[in-house]
C-alpha cells in the first residue's frame, strides 16, 4: 500500500503545451528534448549561485523522463484568484525576475548548447532568460510570487526581452476580450511602471519597452505559427486562437501606445 502510493503519478494538467507531466511524489517528472541538458545546466547554475525560485534537477527516471524538485504552492489556476492580479503579487514577481536575471547573468552556458528557439531581441544576448513567464508558469505561496517553473524556452536574451514577455502576460498587454475576467479593471499603464520600478529597469529600456513589445508580438505570431506546424500541444493552442490573440493584442497596443508610454518615461 506504502510504496503504491510513493510510484503514484498524479497528472499536473495547469500547463497548456506539454503532454505527461506528472508529480511522482514531491518531484515532476517531465518529457525531454534537445535542450533539457542545457536547461538542466542552467538550473543547476541558478541552486549554485543561491536562487530559491527554481526547481532543482534531480535527474533523470528509468522511462527517460527529467526529474525536477515539485514546489509546493498554488500554480496553474483558471479562472485565475483574485490574488494573482494585485499589484502587491505584480512588484514581488519583478523582484522574482530581477533575482533570476541577477542569477543568470552569471551563468556560462556549456559548449554545444542547444536552446528552443523562439521570436527574440535585435540587441547582443546579456543572460539566458526564461522567455515564458505566463500566468501557469509562477508558482504562489501565501498569495505572492515565489519561483518560476517550467523553463523549456528559456534561451540567450536580453533582460529586456524577458521583461516584455512577462508583462504581456502580467500587466497585462492584450486586448480585453482576450482576458481572465480578474484582469478586466486592471490599468496596464500603471502596472507597466510599478513592475519596471520594482525590477530597476534602466531608463534606456523602459523606453525601448514597447516597441519591443510590438516587434515581439509580429515575431511571436511567426514563431508559434512555425511550432505548430509540428504537431503537438502547439498546434492544439494555435487551433485554439493563439495566433489571433497576438495579432489583437497588437493592435490593442498601437491604439494605446501613447498612453502607455507616458508611464514609461
Ligand atoms: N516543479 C514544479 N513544481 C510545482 N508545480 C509544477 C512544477 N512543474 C510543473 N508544475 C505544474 O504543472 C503545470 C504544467 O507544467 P509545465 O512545466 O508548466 O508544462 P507546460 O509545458 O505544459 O506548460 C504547471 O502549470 C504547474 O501547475
Ligand atoms: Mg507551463
Amino acid at each position: 500500500m506504502f510504496v503504491t502510493t510513493l510510484h503514484e503519478e498524479i497528472p499536473l494538467l495547469g500547463g497548456d503545451v506539454t503532454d505527461g507531466v506528472v508529480r511522482v511524489g514531491d518531484t515532476v517528472r517531465r518529457p525531454t528534448r534537445p535542450s533539457t541538458p542545457s536547461v538542466h545546466a542552467l538550473l543547476r547554475h541558478l541552486e549554485a549561485a543561491g536562487f530559491e525560485g527554481a526547481p532543482r534537477v534531480v535527474g533523470i527516471d528509468e522511462r527517460g523522463r527529467e526529474i525536477l524538485t515539485y514546489l509546493e504552492g498554488e500554480s496553474g489556476l483558471r479562472p485565475l484568484p483574485p490574488y494573482a492580479v494585485t499589484d502587491e503579487a505584480l512588484a514581488a514577481l519583478a523582484g522574482l525576475l530581477r533575482r533570476f536575471h541577477d542569477a543568470a547573468a552569471t551563468f556560462r552556458p556549456p559548449r554545444h548548447a542547444v536552446w528552443e528557439n523562439g521570436s527574440n531581441d535585435d540587441l547582443a544576448p546579456e543572460l539566458v532568460g526564461h522567455c515564458d513567464v505566463n500566468l501557469d508558469n509562477v508558482v504562489f505561496r501565501d498569495g505572492l510570487p515565489y519561483a518560476l517553473i517550467d523553463f523549456d524556452l528559456a534561451r540567450p536574451t536580453t533582460r529586456l526581452f524577458d521583461v516584455v514577455t512577462t508583462l504581456r502576460h502580467w500587466a497585462p498587454l492584450a486586448d480585453p476580450v482576450d482576458l481572465d475576467p480578474v484582469q478586466r479593471e486592471l490599468e496596464p499603464g500603471p502596472r507597466l511602471r510599478l513592475f519596471c520600478d520594482a525590477y530597476g529597469l534602466r531608463p534606456r529600456d523602459r523606453r525601448r519597452l514597447l516597441d519591443l513589445a510590438r516587434l515581439r508580438f509580429s515575431r511571436s505570431y511567426v514563431a508559434m505559427r512555425a511550432r505548430a506546424a509540428t504537431g503537438g500541444g502547439w498546434a492544439r493552442m494555435w487551433a485554439e486562437g493563439a495566433g489571433t490573440r497576438i495579432r489583437r493584442a497588437g493592435a490593442w497596443l498601437d491604439t494605446h501606445h501613447d498612453e502607455l508610454h507616458a508611464h514609461l518615461v
